[in-house]
């Protein structure tokens, strides 16, 4: 990276941590060679996934997720349908918001199983091709303030774009604890994004300049289409009104533009883009919740680039996810609740709740948040 570095955009850089991916739900990715054991075997590793989800990783976001994972885990005529997914959609958000999307009740577990089994053909069916897209502008709260510093145009460039919701940082308005609100330029956005922070916070004091933005994902989401509107809202776990009402605001609102969103592999798009870049920006790449969904040897293909390119690189990810990010020591995740580690340019600088609802910065203590 050479045009600005994370000391030139004065911050601080960690060296310690360690880290917990282990527990993600998307463990299901880090351990696809599962896939091929035997339903047995499978089984087990099901139950147990929920279980984990159940206990760690919805334990404070979704109580009505939990609730459905701890008794689905001892479930074995619904875990017999999970297992018949391929091991990629086995993800327990990814199967809830497959049945929401569907239409099953969801508030009362035996309702929920009871609507699964008796609709286990249409799960299967409509699982096909279908993969996790969650879209959420709230994860741009702790990316903000590292766009902000960027003085200068910025040209954006987001990897796992989704809908490309995230692409309009100088469009959303952004509350941050008790600081002062900042706005767009026209004025207060009907997307707002809140956030508590924590002592070191580097608050912002106006949103950046984006002269140009485009994003890459496998399978980019419309939102003037109202079955990937429908999925889009279905990926929102269900017992969180700021996320839903957020994620509504900002579909209509880049429903009015025209994002740049190109098909394709990070990796394999990623070169065209860049050569489109106006010479006068700084380009900045960025992702968050990707990189996790993204085998090993491509994720350090992906880095090796971004690294050797004049650009800011900015990851909000799980820790182990990105080779050389000492993610563990940065912030040690040992709390209940999991959390992204946010990076520039392989730097940790902070620790970002994973629906962006608090950002703890430079190794500060997580802020308490509602
Ligand atoms: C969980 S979503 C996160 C979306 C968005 N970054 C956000 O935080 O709201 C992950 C996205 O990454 C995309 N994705 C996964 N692997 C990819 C790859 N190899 N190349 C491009 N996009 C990918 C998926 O299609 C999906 O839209």
């Amino acid at each position: 990276m050479v045009v600005l570095s994370a000391l030139q955009l004065g911050i601080e850089s960690s060296s310690t941590c360690q880290g917990r991916a282990a527990c993600f739900n998307i463990a299901v990715v880090i351990d696809q060679a599962s896939a091929e054991q035997t339903s047995t075997r499978n089984e087990s590793l099901t139950a147990e996934r929920y279980r984990v989800f159940a206990d760690v990783d919805a334990l404070d976001l979704s109580p009505v997720y939990a609730e459905l994972a701890r008794r689905a885990a001892d479930d074995p005529e619904l875990l017999e349908i999970i297992d018949e997914l391929p091991a990629m959609q086995r993800q327990v958000t990814f199967v809830f918001a497959l049945a929401r999307y569907l239409g099953a009740p969801f508030h009362q577990f035996e309702a929920f199983r009871d609507w699964v089994l008796e609709h286990r053909e249409l799960v299967l069916e409509t699982a096909v091709g279908r993969t996790m897209q969650t879209n959420d502008p709230s994860r741009l709260a702790p990316i903000l303030p590292l766009l902000a510093q960027i003085r200068k145009p910025i040209a954006l460039l987001e990897v796992g774009a989704s809908a490309g919701l995230c692409l309009y940082p100088d469009r959303y308005s952004f509350k941050y604890g008790d600081h002062p609100a900042i706005h767009p330029a026209d004025g207060p956005s009907p997307v707002v994004i809140e956030c508590a922070v924590s002592d070191h916070f580097p608050a912002p004091p106006e949103l950046p300049q984006i002269v140009w933005r485009a994003g890459i994902d496998l399978n980019p989401v419309d939102v003037r289409n109202p079955d990937d509107v429908a999925w889009l809202r279905a990926l929102i776990w269900p017992d969180n009104e700021r996320r839903s009402r957020t994620l509504d605001a900002a579909i209509e609102l880049v429903a009015g533009e025209t994002p740049m969103l190109v098909k394709g592999d990070l990796n394999d798009a990623l070169p065209a883009l860049i050569r489109q870049v106006p010479p006068e920006a700084t380009l900045v790449i960025f992702h968050s919740a990707v990189l996790g969904y993204v085998e090993y040897e491509e994720v350090e293909t992906f880095v090796n680039t971004v690294l050797a390119l004049p650009c800011v690189w900015i990851a909000s990810e799980l820790d182990d996810v990105i080779p050389g990010i000492d993610s563990q020591a940065y912030g040690s995740d040992t709390a209940h609740e999991f959390s992204f580690v946010v990076a520039v340019d392989g730097v940790p600088v902070a620790r970002s709740h994973p629906h962006g609802a608090w950002v703890a910065w430079d190794g500060d203590e997580r802020p308490a948040h509602p």
